[in-house]
């Protein structure tokens, strides 16, 4: 398969990318990445496309919100998670469904703070929450059996490792990114994964 994968040179990304790399062509794209992107602009989200043309399917594992207690939450705040994590990821899904071949596949991510929160998530749980209630609905609609998932990492040990932060509940993006080509390679739509 011909698989785009946005977020390629991140600590998930990349072992996405990695694991996808052993069978598949990967066409890995980021802001500064070989195939470049912005997944905040949606002029550069269809440039990608147009760009790459017709792929096999196509796997987000960007976009950023903010962690921040809600009485400091600004209007920025909101106005930049909802276009970065949330949207960007919702316009990578509506533009992909226009290019991924007949029975291929989007997968996408939001994260576990979006079921368990924390105090300083609230940003981010809407912007995980919201993204998960679009692709089970964009899952329904989607034509020419093309399937739309999410995964919902937990927090990945070289992130808390890299924060300082105890070990403790992480899982290996090398793990996690199994749960990304299971969706790739697999027949479910409209699921979120939670490894
Ligand atoms: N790591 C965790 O513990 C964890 C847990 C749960 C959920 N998540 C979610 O998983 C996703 C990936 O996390 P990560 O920790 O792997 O992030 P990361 O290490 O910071 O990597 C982010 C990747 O996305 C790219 N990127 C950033 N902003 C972008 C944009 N606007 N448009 C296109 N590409 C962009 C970056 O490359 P460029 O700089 O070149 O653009 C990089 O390749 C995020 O949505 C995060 O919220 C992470």
């Amino acid at each position: 398969m011909r698989i785009i994968v946005i977020g390629a040179t991140g600590t998930i990304g990349r072992a996405v990318a990695d694991a996808l790399s052993a069978t598949h062509t990967v066409i890995a794209a980021s802001r500064h990445g070989d195939a470049r992107v912005d997944i905040a602009d949606p002029a550069s989200i269809r440039a990608l496309f147009a760009a790459t043309g017709r792929v096999d399917a196509v796997v987000s594992a960007a976009g950023a919100a903010r962690f921040r207690p809600i009485a400091e939450l600004t209007d920025e705040d909101f106005a930049f998670s909802l276009a970065n994590k949330l949207m960007g990821q919702v316009n990578v899904v509506r533009e992909a469904i226009a290019h991924v071949a007949d029975g291929g596949s989007i997968t996408v991510t939001s994260g576990v703070l979006g079921q368990q929160p924390s105090p300083g998530s609230g940003a981010i749980s809407l912007v995980n929450a919201g993204l998960e209630g679009f692709a089970r609905a964009a899952a329904l609609e989607a034509p020419r059996g093309i399937r739309v998932n999410v995964v919902s990492p937990p927090w990945i040990t070289e992130t808390l490792r890299a924060l300082g932060m105890p070990l403790e509940g992480g899982l290996d993006a090398a793990a996690a990114a199994q749960v990304y080509v299971q969706s790739v390679e697999g027949t479910e739509t409209g699921v979120v994964y939670r490894p």
